[in-house]
This record gives structure tokens, C-alpha cells and sequence, in this order.
């Protein structure tokens, strides 16, 4: 139904398209009704309405994105042949997402939380997700340890309040997120919007060259606007006065022309590099030292537009670390290697079974598989209907083994490896907090004090014990911010 009314707007239709008479009085029997069950335009506004929601993300659920421009500066096709780093000034249209983590999706915006941070990037070759956090390392590298880690920053089953008993019951049997415990912690635990912080690919991946060599990968993101941060006290001020910040910096700075920018670095370790190295350079838990791998230049995100539609654009953004391109692979890292499958999984949860084809989500490159029905099965047949199986007769989509990554050597028994055995836990945190000058340090002793509020004695201690292998001055500190004395001396 295209036709126009005499106002000049279009008419007004069902979604079946046929044009809507009414949509101010319901179909009664006499001026006081009932309602005849005829109504059928009702029944359908009234059944859309229920079916508005969808599932919230299990976790990130609050957030904001905005649609942008990937272009590149700086020269790495010796690392990499994926197109889109192909040669310099190249543009890639991209989406990008940022969240906060344990928060629903009605939470307040600046609150202390890690932040994800999202980016598609729709290739020539596909899309290629880089679903990363604000801070280069996780809280842990086993991801058996997931589900209890997010329960503990969940609601508590009985009180349906968050629980710092809870969490630092768990933070302390897991010495492994003390390195992320001190980001989130410091003044990185607040940005005041998106546009003041880094993101980080935070996992291992690797690159691929078109001469088949691998290298292993990190990526950074540093934000052009400058680190800021906010107190716990102006925190709280911020969310009294509005729950939105984030939404209303980040969408307002766009629609006022004021395009925010980060710079896309690497850092490349060569494929042999990792046997050598006195840490795992797949473990989640490890920043690799800058002086021994150096940030190089890649190119620059520019986010230049608000999504028409919050709901299509950025709820329905199916964002996956499993979404790679040729040039641009995985590594062992156990945590990612959970990840490959959980998202996905997630998706065709949160969103049904054909989520890709959503316009959000669909590559802007040509699509061809073999996968048939299910919800939402709005997709066109591949060009010939009588290829709908594969291998075919009719010259229907093959496999290109010519995109094959050179093999990767495992080796090793299959076995539960203890995940803490020649791991140090401590070392790269302690640097971290001597990193950090006497108001910084005075700001994190208060910060986690204010955390653990209310958390049993016994699990402070053995937290302490940690922050004081990490350095005496960390737990020193903390203990004296929460006035207690320090009862253990050895972390467990
Ligand atoms: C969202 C699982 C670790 C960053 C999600 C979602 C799931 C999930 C199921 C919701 C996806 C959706 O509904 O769209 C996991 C598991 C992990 C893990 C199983 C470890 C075993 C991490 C790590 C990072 C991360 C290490 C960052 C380095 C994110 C981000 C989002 C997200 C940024 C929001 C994506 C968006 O904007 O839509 N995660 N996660 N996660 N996760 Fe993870």
C-alpha cells in the first residue's frame, strides 16, 4: 500500500499492507462494547506490543554504539593479507558497541564496571568482530571459570542484591584477576563516556601473511579524546543527576559533528617468539611488555553517525569473536577458544536462528551457504534453487581451500591442567600498582575499601594477602583504608 492519503502522508497499513480505517477507536459492538474478536488490527498491535522485548545480553546488556569509518594509515600487509589493511587509505564501513558489563540493561551509565567495546568491521571477506573490553587483560584464563565469575556480579539468588561478599569471596580463590581487579579498581574503573577510553582485543590472535606466515597479534585502540576518569564521588553525583550519561555524550558529541577517533595499533609477536617468552603469551590474565613488543600503527576509527534506530542497530548488533577474515586468525588462548562458541550460541538465543541476515548484522559482501530453514528465514535462495545441498551438480557455492591458515603445531597430552601451575599471578599487577603515583594509589586503597564493604573478615584477609604479593605498599594501603591490620602474611 503506497498510495497517499490527501493530507500527503503515506496510508497507514497492517503489516499484511492492507490500509488501516481506524487506529483510534476499537471495532465494538454498540458505542460501550464488547469488543468484536474481528478487531484483528488490534489483536495485531496489541500482540506486536508483547513480543517488543527480547532477551537482554546475559552480560554487557547496558549499551551504546554509533556507525563510523575504519581507514587505514600505516602499511602491515607484511603481517597480514587481510583486505582490509590491503594499502593505506583504505575505508571500512564499521559499527561499534560499548557496554558495561555486570549492569542490566536499565543500569546506570557510569558506574564502576569494566567496559566492552565492540566493533564490527564489514569487509570485502566478511565481517570481522573485534569483541574486546577497556582494559588489555580479563579476571580470568580458564573459561571453566566464567558462569561463577558472572554469578558472583549478578544478583544474589535469595536477596536480589548485588553481593561484595560474593565478589571478593571469588576474587580472592582466584588470585588469577588481581591484574584486572587493580584496572578496574584504579581511576580506568570510571571512564565519564566512552569516548575517553581505550579498547583492547585483550586476547592473543594471530595474523596471517600472503606468504602463509603467522604472526601472534594484540590490538589496541587508544582514544584521541584522552583518559579521563571520575571518582566514587563524582560517580555518584553524575548518576543523581542522570542515569545516561554515556548515551547522551556519545550520541550527542555525533549529532554535534564532534566525530570521536581512536587509533588502531598492534602488537606483533612472531609465531616462534611464544615457546620463548618467560610468560604464556596466551593467557588472558598477561599484558605482553611494550618494550619487548612495541605498538605499531594500523589506522584510525572514526565514529561518525547515530543509529536511525537503537533497537536495530545496536540491540540487535551480533557482535562475535568467532567472526574473523582471511588474514586475521585465533590462538590457544583457552578463554577465546570458549568464547568462539558461546556467542554465537548466544545470538541464535537472543536473537533467532538467521540473526546474520538482520540488516545489522548481514556482511555487506555476498553471502552463499547451505543453511535452510528456521525463524526468520527472510533471505533470498542462492541464484540456483537446485543447488540447496553441497557438494552439487549445478554450480551452486564451493569451498575455497586456497584461504586455508597454515597448520598450527599442538602438542601435548589432553588432560585438566591446572591452570595456576608456573603461573604468576603477581608479578604484572605489582607493576601495574607501582605504576601508579601516591593520589592514584590513594584513590584505588579507597576505591576497592568502598567495594568491600560489608565483606566478611576472612575473605578480606585472604584478599589482602594477595594484594600484598603483589607489593606490601598495595595491601598496606588497603588494609589502612579500611582501618583493619593485616591478620595473613603469605597469599594462599
Ligand atoms: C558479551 C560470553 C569473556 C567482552 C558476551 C555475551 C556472552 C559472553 C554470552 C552476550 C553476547 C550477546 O548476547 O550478544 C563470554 C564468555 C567469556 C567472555 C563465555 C569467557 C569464557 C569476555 C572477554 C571479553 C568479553 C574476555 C573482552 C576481552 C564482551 C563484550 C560483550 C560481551 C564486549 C558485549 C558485546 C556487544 O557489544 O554486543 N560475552 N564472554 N567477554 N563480552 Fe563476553
Amino acid at each position: 500500500m503506497t498510495d497517499k492519503k490527501t493530507t500527503g502522508c503515506p496510508v497507514m497499513t497492517t503489516t499484511a499492507g492492507a490500509p488501516i480505517t481506524d487506529n483510534q477507536n476499537s471495532l465494538t459492538a454498540g458505542a460501550r462494547g464488547p469488543i468484536l474478536m474481528q478487531d484483528y488490527q488490534l489483536i495485531e498491535k496489541l500482540a506486536h506490543q508483547n513480543r517488543e522485548r527480547i532477551p537482554e545480553r546475559v552480560v554487557h546488556a547496558k549499551g551504546w554504539g554509533a556507525l563510523g569509518t575504519f581507514t587505514v594509515t600505516h602499511d602491515i600487509s607484511k603481517y597480514t593479507r587481510a583486505k582490509l589493511f590491503s594499502e593505506v587509505g583504505k575505508k571500512t564501513d564499521i559499527i561499534a558497541r560499548f557496554s558495561t558489563v555486570a549492569g542490566e540493561l536499565g543500569a546506570a551509565d557510569a558506574e564502576r564496571d569494566v567496559r566492552g567495546f565492540s566493533v564490527k568491521f564489514y569487509t570485502e571477506e566478511g565481517n570481522w568482530d573485534m569483541v574486546g573490553n577497556n582494559t588489555p587483560v580479563f579476571f580470568i584464563r580458564d573459561p571453566q571459570k566464567f558462569p561463577d565469575f558472572i554469578h558472583t556480579q549478578k544478583r544474589h539468588p535469595r536477596t536480589h542484591l548485588r553481593s561484595g561478599t560474593a565478589m571478593w569471596d571469588y576474587w580472592s580463590q582466584s588470585p588469577e584477576a588481581l591484574h584486572q581487579i587493580t584496572i578496574l579498581m584504579s581511576d580506568r574503573g570510571i571512564p565519564p563516556s566512552p569516548r575517553f577510553m581505550n579498547g583492547y582485543g585483550s586476547h592473543t590472535f594471530s595474523f596471517i601473511n600472503a606468504d602463509n606466515e603467522r604472526f601472534w597479534v594484540k590490538f589496541h585502540f587508544k582514544t584521541r579524546q584522552g583518559h579521563k576518569f571520575l571518582t566514587n564521588a563524582e560517580s555518584n553525583k553524575v548518576i543523581g543527576e542522570s542515569r545516561e550519561t554515556y548515551q547522551e555524550d556519545l550520541f550527542g558529541a555525533i549529532e554535534g559533528g564532534d566525530f570521536p577517533l581512536w587509533d588502531l595499533k598492534v602488537q606483533i609477536m612472531p609465531e616462534e617468539d611464544a615457546e620463548k617468552t618467560p610468560y604464556n603469551p596466551f593467557d588472558l590474565t598477561k599484558v605482553w611488555p611494550h618494550a619487548d613488543y612495541p605498538l605499531i600503527d594500523v589506522g584510525v576509527m572514526e565514529l561518525n553517525r547515530n543509529p536511525d534506530n537503537y533497537f536495530a542497530e545496536i540491540e540487535q548488533a551480533a557482535f562475535s569473536p568467532s567472526n574473523i577474515v582471511p588474514g586475521i586468525g585465533f590462538s590457544p588462548d583457552k578463554v577465546l577458544q570458549a568464547r568462539i562458541f558461546s556467542y554465537a550460541d548466544a545470538h541464535r538465543y537472543r536473537l533467532g536462528t538467521h540473526y546474520e541476515a538482520l540488516p545489522v548484522n548481514a556482511p555487506k559482501c555476498p553471502v552463499h551457504h547451505y543453511h535452510k530453514d528456521g525463524p526468520m528465514r527472510f533471505f533470498a535462495n542462492n541464484p540456483n534453487p537446485d543447488a540447496y545441498y553441497e557438494p552439487n551438480s549445478f554450480n551452486g557455492p564451493a569451498q575455497a581451500p586456497e584461504y586455508a591458515e597454515p597448520p598450527l603445531k599442538i602438542s601435548g597430552d589432553a588432560d585438566r591442567y591446572n591452570h595456576r601451575d608456573g603461573n604468576d599471578d603477581y608479578t604484572q599487577a605489582g607493576d601495574l600498582f607501582r605504576l601508579f603515583d601516591d593520589a592514584q594509589k590513594e584513590r584505588l586503597f579507597a576505591n576497592i575499601a568502598a567495594a568491600m564493604g560489608g565483606v566478611p573478615d576472612f575473605i578480606v584477609q585472604k584478599q589482602l594477602a594477595h594484594f600484598s604479593a603483589a607489593d606490601p605498599a598495595y595491601g598496606a594501603g588497603v588494609a589502612k583504608a579500611l582501618g583493619v591490620d593485616i591478620a595473613v602474611q603469605a597469599a594462599e
